[in-house]
């Protein structure tokens, strides 16, 4: 049996090397490094395959995210809604635009913003500075967007939707990242679509949005040299472009053979005691379809002394078995945002631990090897382990 990896780019990439090779050839070739054309020709399939009107290639995700903010017109002091259990990413743009971020709390069986007592309780956070919401699509599966919608309406919210983990999931029927006013992903090499290098998009059906995050992402120019507003230099480069259209074409392959190792990783985890009794295997929500960026386990305490999700992780890595710990802080509780994000406790000093679901997740959560190319052999060797740990 080969190596487990938590992400195997090599294997992947071999499958379709030489598509990658004769794109990046081709570039070579061209030597239009920036804006040159399999950038164009790249957001023009992305759009198509996400059914979106516009699609614009960025930098990085952090990037799309911060570009979104800006786009929208947001003023320093605007409060912005964000989950307390996501990458760091999605409140740190928050933050560097001299916006407030508001923290609330996640569903603690989907890690997203949905309901059980932790969306519900959204309201509380909005005040007349709240200007936009920005939920996660955390680890492959949809928030539930109309939930979102509903509160957006009601307080007349922009939405941004953190779509890095979720590239190709779907809302019902729609794709993550075209139910908001404007969508950001990643295109970080071990995302659902990864370049071979840092890359990211927005995407939105807003043709004046569209305009004003193309002069964002360069400078705030429509015409050379002529600055109309303050921007930044975020473009993906022709090199991504060009390698990330060869990976969109296998995109839907790999999204099921992740989802072929998620239902075989639960078959072998479900249903047997003592395993089901400390591990929870992920649960889909039925308005979604779950991508699998990442499979996530929720390890109770309770076998022997101590954090079992931390001896877990490392009887798995005694057994050469990676895992990672995503995330193993809330935001509120990084020394960064400590004294600048704000839930609901500051809003109204009488509320109860408001963080609980986040702040529970980040000691109990592990996620397991997953790419699509993990094999059964793989997936059954990780499973023994498991067994082995747990009885
Ligand atoms: C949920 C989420 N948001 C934003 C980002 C930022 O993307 P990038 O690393 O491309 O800046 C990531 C990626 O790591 C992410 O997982």
């Amino acid at each position: 049996m080969d190596q487990i990896k938590m992400v195997d780019l090599l294997v992947q990439h071999n499958q379709i090397r030489e598509e990658i090779d004769s794109a990046i050839k081709a570039v070579i070739d061209s030597s239009a490094f920036i804006k040159g054309k399999p950038v164009q020709a790249f957001e023009e399939n992305l759009a198509r395959y996400l059914g979106v009107k516009h699609v614009i290639g960025c930098g990085n995700g952090t990037d799309a995210l911060q570009i979104a903010l800006m786009a929208l017109g947001l003023e320093p002091g605007d409060e912005v809604l964000v989950p307390a259990f996501t990458y760091v990413a999605t409140a740190e743009v928050i933050a560097l635009l001299h916006l407030i971020p508001v923290m609330y709390d996640v569903n603690p069986r989907t890690f997203n913003t949905d309901g059980c007592n932790s969306f519900d309780g959204i309201e509380d956070l909005i005040t007349p500075k709240t200007r936009a919401i920005v939920p996660v699509h955390l680890f492959g599966q949809c928030s539930d967007m109309d939930a979102v919608k509903a509160i957006a309406e009601k307080y007349n919210l922009k939405i941004v939707e953190d779509c890095a983990q979720a590239l190709g999931s779907y809302f019902r029927g729609k794709k993550a990242g075209t139910i908001g006013d404007i969508g950001c992903t990643s295109f970080f090499p071990t995302k659902n679509l990864g370049g071979m290098g840092d890359g990211g998009a927005l995407f939105t059906n807003d043709d004046a949005l569209a305009e004003k995050i193309r002069m964002i992402a360069n400078h705030g120019q429509k015409v050379k040299y002529h600055h109309d507003i303050i921007g930044c230099n975020s473009r993906l480069d022709t090199l991504q472009a060009a390698v990330l259209d060869v990976k969109l074409r296998h995109l839907d392959e790999y999204i099921s053979a992740r989802r072929n190792a998620a239902t075989s990783y639960t078959k072998h985890l479900k249903g047997l005691d003592p395993l089901e009794t400390h591990i929870c295997t992920p649960v889909e929500s039925n308005f979604t379809t779950h991508t699998y960026h990442q499979y996530t386990i929720i390890v109770k305490d309770g076998i022997q002394e101590g954090n079992t999700r931390d001896r877990l992780k490392a009887f798995l890595a005694e057994k050469d078995i990676p895992s990672m710990i995503y995330y193993p802080l809330p935001l509120n509780e990084q020394d960064a945002f400590r004294s600048i994000a704000k839930k609901r406790e500051d809003f109204n000093p009488d509320s109860e631990d408001s963080l609980h679901n986040s702040e529970y997740l980040a000691q109990h959560v592990l996620s397991l090897p997953m790419h699509p190319c993990l094999t059964e052999d793989q997936i059954s060797y990780i499973v023994d382990v498991i067994k082995a740990f747990c009885s």
